[in-house]
């Protein structure tokens, strides 16, 4: 066998290697997606108070910190047993969802748009955010613009460098002031009159891509995501429903109940581990999360500029959309989902509420906290002594809930387009935008630093490597 393996992925968050495996006749045998680093954040909490946690967790990443204090306060609050008050909730939720609308932009506009503007066969030195700005200058102002406004907002409630200080366990540490909300108000209709700009475009360049539709991660696989009472889109809380292939309602699962719904293998290839549905076991329990799968499990978004985009997909594509390609698609209809949260959000008086804080000590021995972080379901879970210490933890990731999805896409991809006598740029930005299109964070997903670099390399059968591509 023969194997290419490319080191690293480009435009994506972390660190990543792909190996391709070829049979005697150069055909692709196997396909193996590994995230080689791994810094222990489970191991090395251990013996911190938990009301350490929020800020400890925020670093295991550079561009996830808002995501983990979220998952991480949840987990805390359900420690100390208490029900924050509702301003506080309210105030994490918009947080939130100004973190979605700027991580949603940084991948749309910043990594996948030169994939689609300059197409996947172009010339690899132009091919990103600088060669955008050269042929639509006017779509690379859009997301800059957009991040911004996200950023901006994330800035005014929680300021520039001190997100820690202001999540806390119980709720948030100050209540909003009156001019941060005008701000951001402010910010809303040139924000959403981007991402409809968005929408329309993705719409208008779906036809140009058949093959990357066909072979994008195009398998039924199951689907995961948080939901609200009503079945509805839900980001900051709700219980996490699973559907099968056909978006038949699998389960819904409380938060506190996850572990027994999520199984973890270890793999041998990789430090990230592979969280699957238990009942069904590693290799037939695969899921998905992140903005394809909530869209999926969610019966609708439950906000009108979301609901109106929402509509029009589903009409476009079906009630339950299988290729990863349209993860894409599905993440703008997201930041529009956020927008009109945010917007809801912001012209409800309780917002300003004087009361965002409860306090109290250790009131359960473990704690768990659930979101769905930009790129998916995003898990924490705590357990504590009398004292607070924390005596065991474990995180799930978006990224990680799913690495077997992304494995067997690239696998897909690599059999569509890579032929084994040749490396070629169109074959290897293909591989590589597979995985953007699940904007993996794998300095989350292995807990590793924030470079951002993949390997590829190409092997034959006695394991030579034949080619190879880093960045
Ligand atoms: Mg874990
Ligand atoms: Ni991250």
């Amino acid at each position: 066998m023969r194997t290419i393996t490319i080191d690293p992925v480009t435009r994506i968050e972390g660190h990543a290697k792909i190996s391709i495996l070829l049979d005697e006749d150069g055909k692709v045998s196997e396909t193996v997606f590994h995230a080689t680093q791994l810094r222990g954040f489970e191991q090395f909490c251990v013996g911190r108070p938990f009301t350490e946690m929020p800020g400890i967790t925020a670093r295991i990443c550079g561009i996830c910190p808002v995501s983990h204090l979220l998952a991480s306060v949840k987990a805390c609050d359900a420690i100390m047993s208490v029900r924050i008050p509702p301003a506080a909730a309210k105030l994490r939720e918009l947080l939130h969802c100004a973190q979605i609308v700027q991580s949603h932009a940084l991948s749309f506009f910043h990594l996948s748009a030169p994939d689609f503007l300059l197409g996947f066969d172009s010339d690899p030195a132009r091919r990103n955010i600088l060669g955008v700005v050269e042929t639509h200058p006017d779509l690379a102002r859009d997301g800059i613009a957009l991040r911004k406004f996200g950023q901006q907002a994330i800035a005014g409630l929680a300021g520039e460098r001190i997100h820690p200080s202001w999540t806390v366990p119980g709720g948030v540490a100050s209540p909003l002031a009156p001019d941060v909300r005008e701000r951001i108000l402010a910010g809303l209709p040139q924000a959403r009159a981007i991402a409809l700009r968005a929408v329309d475009l993705f719409k208008s360049l779906i036809d140009r891509f058949p093959a990357e539709v066909e072979a994008f991660g195009n398998m039924p696989t199951m689907y995961a995501g948080l939901v609200g009472p009503d079945g509805n889109l839900a980001l900051y809380d709700g219980n996490i429903r699973f559907v099968d292939a056909a978006g038949g309602q699998v389960a819904d699962v409380a938060p506190a109940d996850y572990h027994q719904a999520i199984g973890e293998a270890a793999l041998p290839t990789s430090y990230l581990k592979a969280p699957y549905w238990r009942a069904l076991g590693p290799s037939d329990g695969i899921y998905r999360v992140g903005p394809l799968a909530r869209l999926n499990v969610a019966t609708h978004c439950g906000t009108p500029t979301a609901d109106a985009a929402l509509a029009d997909y589903r009409a476009r594509l079906g009630r339950i959309v299988q290729s990863s390609f349209f993860f894409h698609y599905a993440r703008l209809i997201e930041i529009l989902y956020g927008l009109d949260r945010m917007e809801s959000l912001l012209a409800d008086p309780a917002l300003l509420g004087p009361h965002v804080r409860a306090t109290a000590g250790v009131n359960a021995p473990e704690g768990i906290g659930i979101i769905e972080a930009p790129r998916g379901t995003l898990i924490h879970h705590y357990k504590v002594d009398e004292n607070g210490l924390v005596t065991w933890a474990n995180l799930i990731v978006a990224t990680g809930n799913n690495n077997l999805a992304i494995s067997r896409s690239v696998d897909q991809v690599a059999r569509a387009f890579v032929d084994g006598t040749h490396l070629q740029e169109g074959m290897l930005d293909r591989i590589q935008a597979v995985v953007r299109a699940y904007d993996p964070c794998l300095s989350c997903s292995t807990h590793a630093d924030g470079s951002l670099p993949l390997d590829i390399q190409l092997l034959d059968p006695s394991g030579q490597v034949l080619d190879r591509l880093r960045r």
